[in-house]
Formats: C-alpha cells, structure tokens, sequence
C-alpha cells in the first residue's frame, strides 16, 4: 500500500470527520455509561504539517490553517457551535504540547480529547511504520488526556486489519460503541464495497452501534449510488422498521469537477439523539469558513 495519510492531514475533509466525530462523541457522552470507540483505519495519531509530505500539496492550507486563521480574527460565525470550538481546542492543545511547528491531531488523539475514564479506545492500523508511530502519539498524549491519563489499560492499539478485526471487538462488554472507518479508498471501490460489509457485520454483532464512515466525493452519481446501496443493505430493526440514518456532505468545489478531491461525507448510521438538529447548526458555519468563496455547497440529509 502506497497510502500515507500525512500527504492529506488537516485538509478540508479531515476537518469535517474530525469535527464530527467530536460532535458524535459530544452526543454519547452525555450518558454515564461507558462506551467502545473503535477506530478501524487509525492512521500515525500525530502529523506535523510542516513536514515536506504535508507541504507537499499543502492540503491543510484550505483546511485547518484557514479555520485557525479565522478563529484568530475572532470570526463571530463560531460563536454558539461547541462542535467546531471542540475541534479547535483539541488541535491548540495538541499544539502545545508537542515539539512539531505544526502539529495536527488524528482520529486517536482527537477522540483522547473527548473520552471519560469509564470508555474504551480500540485502535487499528495496517501499516507497520504508522502504528509504531500510533503508539508512540498515543502514549504522549495519554499523558494530557482527560479521561484516560491513569488508565492505560483502557487504550488498545492493534497492528491489523480494521474490517477483520470487528467480530473480536464487537459486541462490546458495555455495549455501547462508536466505530469509526475511515479507509484510504486507494482502491476506492473496494473500500466502498468493504465499509458497506463492515457496517452490516457491526450491526448484526451490535444493533445499536453508531457506525461513522468517511468517504470521498469526486463523482456524485458515484457516491450517491453507494450511499443508496449502503442504506437499503443494512439490516433492519426488531419491528422491520429502517434504521435511522444521516449523511454529512461539504464540498469546496463545484461538484463533478476535475479535481483531486470536491468534497467529502460523513455516513452516519443509528446517529445519536438530537445529533441531526446540531448538524444542521454547525455544518453551514463550517462549510462557510472552509469555502469563503462559497463555491462548493454542504448537505444534511
Ligand atoms: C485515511 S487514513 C486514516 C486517518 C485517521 N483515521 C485520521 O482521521 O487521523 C487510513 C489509514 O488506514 C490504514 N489502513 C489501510 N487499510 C487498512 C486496513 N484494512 N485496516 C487497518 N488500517 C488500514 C492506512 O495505512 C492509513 O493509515
């Protein structure tokens, strides 16, 4: 595999799975009782924006940098959106505390950032060099972690594969989970066609799992076709009714063009309790910070 996520770290669409996740995880913390996150494609936990890969494109240019640019002029558009000032203090406290000039949380240390004492963090990373790195990130910022300072042992980093490894973790002791999948889509049809697979496999284990998937948007007729699929594969709930779903979408180009990437979404199935209703607050005030120019669009449906 050729993938190495510091290429893309801190772009526009990790600000949106990061952000949402801090919001999904806003949402199922309000419970007292503890929770599996599973993080099925976990990444190297730390990136330095400065290095020659992530200037490479220099991706988080339009992403991070942009929003933290923003936050700094005092942009009154955050005011009232926990969601994004969520985000931007997990990255500021990242900032701190590591020697990088220009450090950017991944997935694990964002979710470090919001989990109590009484959850657990399941990690999986492929790759040799990333989940060495991965434990490396993880144990500097257990140090710093809210819940999670004392408690290493509620902390499982595992080099795998991420779809294989959900019937070991599910269904979890406190039977609760969120399970994030957030694959390369290097060979985009097959991750498309294994994070559908996943899905269905989590839910038959756990029905009331919250599964997050991140994809891509280049073509719209491609990933509404797979959204669709995605939808009327997952199984059904004890009375036959449909499992509930939302989808996020925020795009910084017009859609359909040649670009590398227009836009992402955020497939979210069995989303918490009033989620929706914040969504449609904080996505349109992160979309316009993202797009000032206001040539791509954003969806919650
Ligand atoms: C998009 S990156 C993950 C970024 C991370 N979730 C974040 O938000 O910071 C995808 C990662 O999945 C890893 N990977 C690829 N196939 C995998 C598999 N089958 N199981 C686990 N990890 C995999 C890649 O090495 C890469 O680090």
């Amino acid at each position: 595999m050729k993938y190495r996520h510091a290429f893309h770290a801190g772009n526009f669409a990790d600000v949106l799975k990061h952000v949402t996740l801090l919001a999904l995880l806003r949402s199922l913390t309000k419970k007292d009782k503890g929770l599996l996150l599973l993080d099925t494609h976990a990444g190297r936990g730390l990136y330095d924006l400065s290095s020659s890969e992530s200037k490479q494109a220099n991706e988080a240019a339009t992403g991070i940098e942009r929003l933290l640019v923003q936050a700094a002029q005092g942009d009154a558009t955050f005011t009232g959106l926990p969601e994004i000032t969520d985000f931007l203090n997990a990255v500021r406290e990242t900032r701190q505390r590591t020697s990088f000039r220009q450090a950017y949380p991944g997935s694990p240390l964002i979710a470090l950032a919001a989990l109590r004492p009484q959850d657990r963090l399941t990690l999986i990373e492929s790759q040799p060099t990333e989940h060495a790195a991965l434990r490396e990130a993880v144990k500097n910022a257990s140090r710093y972690a809210r819940g999670h300072g004392g408690t290493p042992e509620s902390i499982t980093i595992e080099c795998a594969d991420g779809y294989a490894r959900l019937s070991a973790w599910l269904p979890p002791m406190e039977r609760r989970a969120l399970i994030v999948i957030d694959p390369p889509y290097e060979d985009t049809v097959s991750d498309f066609k294994a994070a559908e697979r996943a899905s269905q496999e989590a839910l038959r284990r756990l029905a009331n799992a919250v599964i997050a998937i991140w994809y891509p948007i280049k073509q719209v007729k491609d990933t509404d076709a797979w959204r669709s699929r995605l939808i009327s594969a997952l199984p059904q709930k004890a009375g036959g009714e449909a499992l509930s779903t939302l989808t996020l979408e925020l795009w910084i180009h017009p859609l359909d063009t040649r670009v590398g990437l227009n836009g992402s979404g955020m497939s979210i199935i069995n989303p918490p309790f009033q989620f929706e209703e914040h969504a449609r607050r904080w996505l349109p005030a992160l979309h316009a910070m993202l797009d000032p120019q206001c040539r791509g669009g954003c969806a919650v449906r």
